[in-house]
């Protein structure tokens, strides 16, 4: 007999014929007659209501708890109870796999997010996790479609690099030199020489330089590839290893680089609405929920739907740097000293406060900040004729601060090295990068999007340890 997946089931007619299902159970309740058991295979948040009756042995029902993995064979019926149209009702069926009620963790009941993380082994099973995966999985498949569509290639970069110099980060060693009695150079420093590649190595923070040497010929790239960063920052935004799109244009500037970000954030949000409609109105319900349990003055104003309409349907505010400092300066929680880090001179980096204050107060729409000061933005960024600001922009976006950061690119060989020579990058490591503007130089243009930090905003979930299977955090690698 030919299994059906739930998804498939509860969208057939009632009918004589016998189908499979397969899957995991989610509850079992019922009386001495009848069992009724919530079934759950993954290909839809829903269940399927499968109904055991008398024929099916006591023996096998009583093996039959929350967890457990059962196959069945039945007929679907219309069903008599509300909530849902079909059901099967069980001509036989076999256990696949036990689960001890007494030792398996999740029960039919609500779970705090902090203990399914210690058990992010098995929150896959939860309604909210199951939709959240599924959401990420259609991101990551719109995302390659976006940029198919727009006939950009996508390139591998390196995940071990030889090149510490981008700056995005600390980064990870990558060494198989013995850590006891390790190699020492005639100075006492590690000998290097003597490793894997004869060389420091890491693991990348970044695919860009790299893209960008593919953008020098093959036009428009991106990458969508794992990165790391060494940084102990303990927060809901930030992880060790996170995933990063990276696209990267030749002969675009600033302003194209920023339709393109907008583009694609407003691509993804409506692949969502149009393509996980139920896991959107299920994480939406439990957001609401969730809010109840806020201050009022905390509380998010729209709904997760409707944050993601909203996304489609307004263009993004875009202002300067200078502009932003001048708004934060004057704006009420900082003559009011609200803010943790008041703003005051100009040229100091901004704080997720100030960015939360422009996005959420002032314009209550996603912003685009341009033009910041050269020294808090890296080496690569295209100088603008005041000496004092660069190309740069960051997409600041509701409930989550900077989803992407991004620049036009300095082509210009001298401005390029003075600006290396500035901070102290050694030419001689990024000789390949430097090509690039020796040979056929050309002004061009990227940014990098966080993809958990764009499923964060479109699962509405609030931490980012949430919305990857298994997060890599400081002091924690478990699973
Ligand atoms: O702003 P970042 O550091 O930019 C770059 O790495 C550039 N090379 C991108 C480029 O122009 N090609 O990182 C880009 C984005 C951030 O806006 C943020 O969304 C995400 O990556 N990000 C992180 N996400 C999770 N955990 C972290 N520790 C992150 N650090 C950055
Ligand atoms: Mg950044």
């Amino acid at each position: 007999m030919n299994r059906i997946e739930v998804k498939e089931a509860l969208n057939l007619e009632a009918g004589e014929n016998l189908v499979n299902l397969k899957g995991w159970v989610r509850t079992k309740r019922g009386s001495k007659n009848v069992s009724f058991i919530a079934l759950n295979d993954g290909s839809t948040i829903n269940n399927i209501q499968v109904v055991a009756e008398n024929n099916i042995a006591e023996d096998i029902l009583k093996l039959i708890h929350t967890g457990a993995s059962i196959s069945v064979n039945g007929k679907l019926v219309q069903s008599k109870g509300s909530g849902q149209a079909i059901e099967l009702l069980a001509e036989s069926i076999e256990v696949l796999g036990v689960a001890n009620p007494e030792e398996y963790p999740l029960q039919p009941k609500k779970h705090s997010l902090e203990f399914l993380r210690e058990n992010a082994h098995l929150r896959f099973r939860t309604n909210t996790f199951g939709a959240i995966f599924r959401v990420r999985h259609a991101m990551t498949f719109a995302i390659h479609n976006f940029f198919n569509q727009k006939g950009f290639s996508n390139v591998h970069t390196p995940i071990i690099t030889g090149s510490d110099c981008e700056g995005a980060g600390e980064m990870f060693a990558v060494s198989t030199l013995d850590k006891v009695n390790t190699p020492l150079t005639e100075e006492g420093g590690v000998d290097y020489t003597q490793d894997f590649f004869g060389k420091e190595t890491n693991l990348t923070v970044s695919g860009q330089l790299e893209a960008e040497m593919a953008a020098l010929a093959l036009g428009k790239v991106y990458t969508f590839g794992p990165t790391f960063r060494a940084e102990n920052s303990n927060t809901s935004r930030h992880l060790a290893e996170f995933w990063m799109i990276e696209p990267e244009v030749a002969f675009a500037d600033l302003n194209e680089d920023m339709d393109l970000a907008q583009d694609m954030l407003q691509y993804l949000c409506s692949y969502a609405l149009n393509h996980c409609r139920e896991d959107l109105e299920f994480l939406d319900k439990r957001l609401q929920e969730e809010e109840k349990h806020k201050k009022k003055e905390e509380r998010q104003e729209m709904g997760l739907i409707e944050k993601l309409q909203f996304v489609i349907e307004n263009d993004f505010e875009r202002i300067t740097y200078t502009e932003a400092y001048d708004i934060l300066r004057n704006s009420k929680p900082n003559k009011k000293k609200k803010f943790k880090y008041l703003i005051e001179e100009w040229g100091a980096d901004f704080q997720s406060e100030h960015e939360r204050y422009l996005v959420e107060k002032k314009f209550k729409k996603p912003v685009i900040i341009t033009d910041y000061p050269k020294d808090i933005k890296a080496f690569y960024m295209r100088m603008n004729d005041d000496g004092k600001t660069v190309r740069a922009m960051d997409v600041l976006f509701p409930g989550i601060g900077e989803i992407i950061g991004g620049s036009q690119r300095e082509e210009r060989l001298d401005i390029l090295k003075s600006r290396m020579q500035e901070m102290d990058i050694p030419e001689h490591e990024l000789w390949w990068y430097l090509d690039s503007r020796k040979f056929g130089t050309v002004p061009h243009s990227g940014f990098g999007l966080g993809f958990e930090r764009l499923v964060l905003f479109v699962t509405g979930m609030g931490n980012i340890r949430d919305v990857i299977p298994f997060p890599r955090t400081p002091k924690n690698a478990d699973f």
